[in-house]
This record gives C-alpha cells, structure tokens and sequence, in this order.
C-alpha cells in the first residue's frame, strides 16, 4: 500500500521513526513530509534511509514530479504523527502552505489518520478541540492520545500513542490486515478494560479500529417510581452493556455509558451518565447521540411507567380499598434515535437488543424481525431471555440481525465475547458504510 507519513513539528517526531519501520517491515511503501519544524527533531537524512525515498517538505523541491498534486493522489492511506496543534490547525483550515497540508488538501477519498501530541493545554484548547471536530465530521479520524509524562515535568493527555497502536489503527482504517488484527486481539474481559492510551508499546499491538469514534451505550434496566421507595424495574444486570463498553472502549472508541440500574461496576475508561428513569434515559441518549458515531441500545428499558407516582410512600388501609397501579407507556427511545438521526441526516450507525421469548404465535427469530422493522434501526441483537436464560448470567447466545436483510449472525459465549463479535460486526459496518475521507 502506498502510504503518506507526515510527520508534524514536536518531540514525538522520533517515535514516529519506529512507525515507519513497522510500516516498511509490513511491506508498504511510505513517503515520507515532515514540516520544516518536524526537521528540527528528526533530520531528512533519518526519513531518507528508514523509507528508502527522497523526502522534502517543500512544494518547490522535484517540481517536474508535481509532487503537492501526485502524493496526494496516489496516497493509499495518510498518516500525520504526531499532528501538533498547529498542524491540526493547518488542516482544519485547509491551509496548504508547505507539502504535507497541499497533499492533505489533494488525499480525495484516501483515508487519513492523526495521531496528536502536545500539551494538555494545547490539546484542551477550544480552539484545538474546535479543529478536531471540524476535521472528524469530515471523516478524518483523529486518534485521542494517550496520557501520561509529557515533554516537560508535565503529564496529562497529551502523549502520542505508541507506534504500535497507531499501526494498527491505521491499518484498520485502511482495511489492510484488519483480519490478522482482530485475531490477535486478547479476549475483552468486561471489569479488566484495555486502556490503550495507557498501555505500553507491547508484543502485541492493540486492535483500535474504533479509534477517533465516539460510541453511546446504554446499559441495565431502568427503574420507575412508584413511590419514594418502591419502583417497578426488570431483571437487567447490566452485565452485556458494560461488557460492551469495555470492547469498544478496548476498540478505541470514546466510549459514554447510559447506565441504568446495573449490578455490575462500570469498566474504566468510559464516560458515565447514571440514569434511573426510561424518560431520563431518553434524554441522556438524545443529547449523547448528537455527537455519537455508534448508538447501542443494550438497556433494558421499561415499556410502561406508572400514571402517578406517590410524593409519600403508599400506605395500606383497612379503610380503602388496595390499590391498582395504572400505568402509561414510556417512549421508544431507539426508534426516537433513528427518526432523529435520520432527520438530521446524521452518519451514524444504531444498535438495537431484542429480548425475546417466543410464545405461540412466533419464534424468537419471527419476533426479532418483526423489531428490527418496527424499530428501523441497522442492527438488532437478538437474545432470547426466560427466567433462567441470560439475564444476571454470565454467558449469552445471540444473533446478529442487518437491516439490509444480510444473513443472520451468530456469536455465543462469555458476554465479553458476545460483546466483541458485536463490536467486530459494527467496525465491520462502518468500514463498509462510510468512505474514508
Ligand atoms: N427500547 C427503547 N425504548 C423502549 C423500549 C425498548 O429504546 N421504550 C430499546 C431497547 O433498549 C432495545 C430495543 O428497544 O434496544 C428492544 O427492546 P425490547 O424490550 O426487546 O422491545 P420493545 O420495544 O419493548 O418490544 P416488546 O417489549 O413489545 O417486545
């Protein structure tokens, strides 16, 4: 594959030698622009042997070769590391003022991908976190870094990734190799999360081909008031969502979890958003779903809440007569997700879980179908669930149904594994769903 390597102007710039080697070691063929400030860190002559190519950070050097249109062009796959604020800056704007940003201005539909490092300052900045917004709506994917002792006697976020994580996101955004990767990912142990920022430059690399995603998920039942001490809940434990978000957190996805009662802890790494309510729920999961790449509906959300709920906890009379709880529905809040998504044209992929227990007039399956176009959404995983089936164990089976009608998929096993599969399936969707930019 031929792969652009631009190098940006900060300390870092020497790990990204070791990027390089692992990029020819796998066979592709790397040029390497680094900026003039890059060449302050590493020198053209280090680029120039490890990538056995010419390199130059000028539009002016081999003009007959039109070099700020070619590279672009022919460009398989780019790769900035370390993207400085500045140069995250530069590209946002679409300044093309030396050979990387010209290049990155002609990458067409090339995916690229920007491994950032600076100061945690300059990488809260509005400003810098502005450019990288503005650059992943335009599907550019922008690794979050690590975090950890950074140039000075600082440490915070900031650090760029190891080589090795970058490698492999960068060949799982190519789609290259991503096979291979996904073999060699460690099982995901749901309350063990792979922090990856954290995680040291290792044998074996981490699998991030979620990284740069932000993905929702809700997770547990959610309970509804009927007094000050009673509710009427479901028997979720939560155990799927959290293993889920512990596979795509180990993904590389930002990861917020909607979490409703759980009986589990949630894994590190994950934004927590503690909800109670179906209608706290429905207001979390909209406001997450803004800015979300991937929603899964794993909670276990109550149809039905009750029509009044008591300010005092309801007491029994001799007196009067017991009493009888009516109830009103609660909103579909995954059917909200795809009708809002859908309005607002948004690129992104829903998740949906069916718990089902077939009855006489249908199967587990006939019901599952039935969900998914009711519900509309792209993917529902479906689980068939009784007293003794799935809920609070720690195994599952389930099967994987695509709105676009593809063959059903089955994954069973550990709830860390059925999670896996199921974040596999949707990297897999988003890798076929939207071009790399
Ligand atoms: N769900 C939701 N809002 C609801 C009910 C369910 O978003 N009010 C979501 C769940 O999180 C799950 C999917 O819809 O992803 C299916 O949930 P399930 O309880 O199986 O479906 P229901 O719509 O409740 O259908 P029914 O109970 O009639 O089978």
């Amino acid at each position: 594959m031929r792969i652009v390597l631009g190098v940006g102007g900060g300390i870092a710039a020497y790990k990204v030698a070791s990027l390089l080697r692992l990029f020819t070691e796998a066979g592709h063929d790397v040029t390497v622009i680094p900026t003039e400030a890059a060449t302050r860190f590493v020198g053209v002559a280090t680029w120039e042997a490890l990538s056995g190519h010419p390199v130059s950070n000028s539009v002016f050097d081999a003009v007959h070769t039109v070099n700020h249109v070619r590279l672009g062009h022919e460009a398989e796959l780019i790769v900035v590391a370390p993207a400085t604020a500045d140069l995250l800056a530069r590209a946002a704007s679409g300044q093309a003022d030396d050979l990387l940003t010209n290049t990155l201005l002609m990458a067409g539909d090339c995916p690229v991908l920007m491994a950032p490092a600076m100061h945690t300052e300059m990488w809260q900045h509005p400003a810098t976190e502005a450019n990288v917004e503005t650059l992943r709506s335009r599907g550019v994917t922008v690794l979050e870094p690590a975090s950890g002792r950074l140039t000075g006697a600082d440490s915070g976020p900031g650090r760029l990734p190891e080589p090795e994580a970058i490698f492999t996101a960068a060949m799982a955004l190519a789609g290259a190799g991503t096979a291979a990767a996904f073999e060699a990912r460690p099982a995901v142990d749901a309350d063990a999360t792979t922090d990856m920022a954290a995680a040291p430059a290792a044998a074996q690399p981490a699998v991030t081909p979620l990284a740069g995603l932000t993905v929702t998920i809700s997770a547990g039942g959610t309970r509804e008031p009927l007094d000050p001490v009673r509710f009427l809940g479901n028997r979720s434990s939560g155990k799927q969502g959290v293993a889920l978000a512990a596979a795509a957190r180990a993904a590389g996805a930002r990861v917020r979890l909607l979490a409703a009662h759980m009986e589990v802890p949630a894994p590190a790494g994950v934004e927590l958003v503690p909800v109670e309510t179906a209608l706290e729920l429905r207001e979390a999961a909209l406001h997450a779903a803004a800015d979300s790449d991937v929603v899964i509906m794993a909670a276990a959300v109550a149809d039905f809440r009750p029509a009044d709920v008591a300010g005092t906890k309801i007491k029994k009379r001799d007196d009067v007569a017991d009493p009888v709880i009516n109830l009103v529905r609660n909103p579909d809040i995954l059917r909200e997700l795809v009708e809002v998504r859908d309005a607002a044209s948004r690129n992104q992929l829903i998740v949906g879980f069916a718990a089902e227990t077939g009855d006489a007039d249908g199967d587990v399956l006939d019901y599952a179908r039935a969900k998914l176009h009711r519900k509309a959404c792209d993917l529902l995983v479906v689980n068939q669930v009784g007293r003794d089936l799935v809920f609070g164990e720690d195994t599952n089976t389930v099967v994987i149904l695509s709105r676009d009608g593809s063959e059903p998929q089955e994954a069973s096993g550990s709830k860390s594994d059925v999670a896996a599969a199921v974040i596999d399936r949707i990297s897999a969707e988003l890798s076929r769903a939207v071009p790399p930019a």
